[in-house]
C-alpha cells in the first residue's frame, strides 16, 4: 500500500515516514522544503533501511501535485504540508490562507482526478479556541482566535463537505496537542528556523548554550504553579497514531475528528524540571509577562482515539525530554542545510 505524505520532510512528517516504512507501507514524500531539509530523506533511509520516494514541489502547484498521482498508485494521503506559526499567521494572513486552505483545495482536486478518496489531515488542538472545559473532547466547541487556527478549522469543514458529498470519501481529522521529542536514533527531530516560538525547542537551545535563558510566559495563571499547562506528546507516539489513522481511513467512510495527546497536563516549570532530570543540564529561566493569546491550561481526552483507532500514547515525559535532548545534542545546528 502506498501513502503520499505532503509536508513529509518536516518534523512530524519525517517521523510518520519512519513508522510507515517500518510497518511495510511504501511512502512518497511531497515537500517544497520551505521549512525542511533535503537530508531528511537520507536520514529516514538510515533509520529504516528503506528509501522513501521524494518529490520536491509546492502544494499549490496543481500540475506538480497531479503528476504525483499520475506517477504513483496512491492509496491514502496524509496531508501535513503547510505553515504553522500563530504570530506569523496574524502578520501574513493571506500567505496562510493561500498555503493551508489553497493547498488543501489543490490537493483535493488532484485526489479527485486520480480517484483517491482517503485522507488523514494534520489538524490541531488550536481549533478548540478558548472557551472549552478541560479536558477537551472532540465535542468541545471550536472557535479560533488567529488565522492559523482558522485555516485548520476551514480545512476540517472542507473535508466534512467532501465526505457529505461522496459516500465513499474518508477523512480522518487528527487534532494534535503539543508534539515534542524526536526519533530515539537522534537522526531526525525538530529544527525550527531562528529563535523558536515553542517551549521545547527553546529549552533545548538554552541547553546547548545557543540561547541564554528561558522566559516563562506568565507565572500568575490559575494553575498548580502559576505557569501554563499543556498536553505534550512524543512525536513517535503521534506518528504511530497516523499509521492507525491510515488503517481506519481504509476501512471507514465519512469525516471524523480525533484528539491525539496523552491526556495529561504538564506545566512549564514541570517541563523545565523534567528536562533537567533527563539531560543533567540546568536551564536558567526568568518569569516574564504572559504571551498574548495564550490559554492557562488545556489537555486532551483521548478516549475516542483509544476506542476507534486502537491508539494510546505510550511514551513518557522523560522519554520526550531524553529524545529532544539527544537530537539537539547530536545536531546542535539542526540539519545544518535547510533550504
Ligand atoms: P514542519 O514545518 O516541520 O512541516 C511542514 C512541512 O510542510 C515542511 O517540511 C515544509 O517544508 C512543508 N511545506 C510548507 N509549505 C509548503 C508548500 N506550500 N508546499 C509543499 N510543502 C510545504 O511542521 P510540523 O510541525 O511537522 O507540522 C506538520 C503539520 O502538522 C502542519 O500542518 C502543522 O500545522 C500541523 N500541526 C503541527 C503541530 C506542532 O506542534 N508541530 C501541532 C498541530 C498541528
Ligand atoms: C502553540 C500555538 C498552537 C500550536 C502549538 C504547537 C500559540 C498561541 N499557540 O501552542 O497554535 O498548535 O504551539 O506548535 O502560539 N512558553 C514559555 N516560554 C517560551 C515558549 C513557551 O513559557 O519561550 C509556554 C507557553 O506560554 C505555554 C507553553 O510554554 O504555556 C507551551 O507553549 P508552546 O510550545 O508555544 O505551545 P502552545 O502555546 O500550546
Amino acid at each position: 500500500m502506498s501513502i503520499l505524505l505532503t509536508g513529509g520532510a518536516g518534523y512530524i512528517g519525517s517521523h510518520i515516514a519512519v513508522e510507515l516504512l517500518e510497518a511495510g507501507f511504501d511512502t512518497v514524500l511531497f515537500d517544497s522544503l520551505a521549512n525542511s531539509s533535503r537530508s531528511v530523506v537520507e536520514r529516514i533511509e538510515r533509520i529504516t533501511g528503506r528509501a522513501p520516494e521524494f518529490v520536491c514541489g509546492d502544494i499549490n502547484d496543481a500540475a506538480a501535485v497531479r503528476s504525483v498521482f499520475e506517477r504513483h498508485d496512491i492509496d491514502c494521503v496524509i496531508h501535513l504540508a503547510g505553515l504553522k506559526s500563530v504570530p506569523e499567521s496574524a502578520a501574513k494572513p493571506m500567505e496562510y490562507y493561500r498555503c493551508n486552505v489553497g493547498g488543501m483545495l489543490t490537493l483535493l482536486e488532484a485526489m479527485a482526478a486520480a480517484g483517491v478518496r482517503r485522507i488523514v489531515f494534520s489538524s490541531s488542538a488550536t481549533v478548540y479556541g478558548t472557551s472549552g472545559e478541560i479536558p477537551y473532547t472532540e465535542e468541545t466547541p471550536t472557535g479560533c482566535t488567529n488565522p492559523y487556527g482558522r485555516t485548520k478549522l476551514m480545512c476540517e469543514e472542507i473535508l466534512r463537505d467532501c465526505a457529505a458529498a461522496d459516500g465513499e470519501f474518508s477523512a480522518v481529522l487528527l487534532r494534535y496537542f503539543n508534539p515534542i521529542g524526536a526519533h530515539p536514533s537522534g537522526l531526525i527531530g525538530e529544527d525550527p528556523r531562528g529563535v523558536p516560538n515553542n517551549l521545547m525547542p527553546y529549552i533545548t537551545r538554552v541547553a546547548v548554550g545557543a540561547l541564554e535563558k528561558l522566559t516563562v510566559f506568565g507565572g500568575d495563571y490559575p494553575t498548580r504553579d502559576g505557569t501554563g499547562v499543556r498536553d505534550y506528546l512524543h512525536v513517535v507516539d503521534l506518528a504511530r497514531g497516523h499509521v492507525r489513522a491510515v488503517d481506519y481511513a481504509m476501512g471507514h467512510a465519512g469525516a471524523r475528528a480525533f484528539n491525539l495527546g496523552t491526556g495529561k497536563g504538564v506545566s512549564v516549570l514541570e517541563m523545565v524540571r523534567a528536562f533537567e532530570r533527563a539531560s543533567g543540564v540546568k536551564i536558567p529561566y526568568v518569569i516574564g509577562p504572559r504571551r498574548a493569546g495564550d490559554i492557562a491550561e488545556y489537555y486532551a481526552d483521548c478516549s475516542l482515539a483509544g476506542r476507534e483507532l486502537g491508539w494510546k500514547a505510550e511514551l513518557t515525559l522523560d522519554d520526550m525530554c531524553r529524545d529532544s535532548w539527544n537530537w539537539q545534542k547530536r545536531n546542535p545546528d539542526g540539519y545544518g542545510d535547510k533550504a
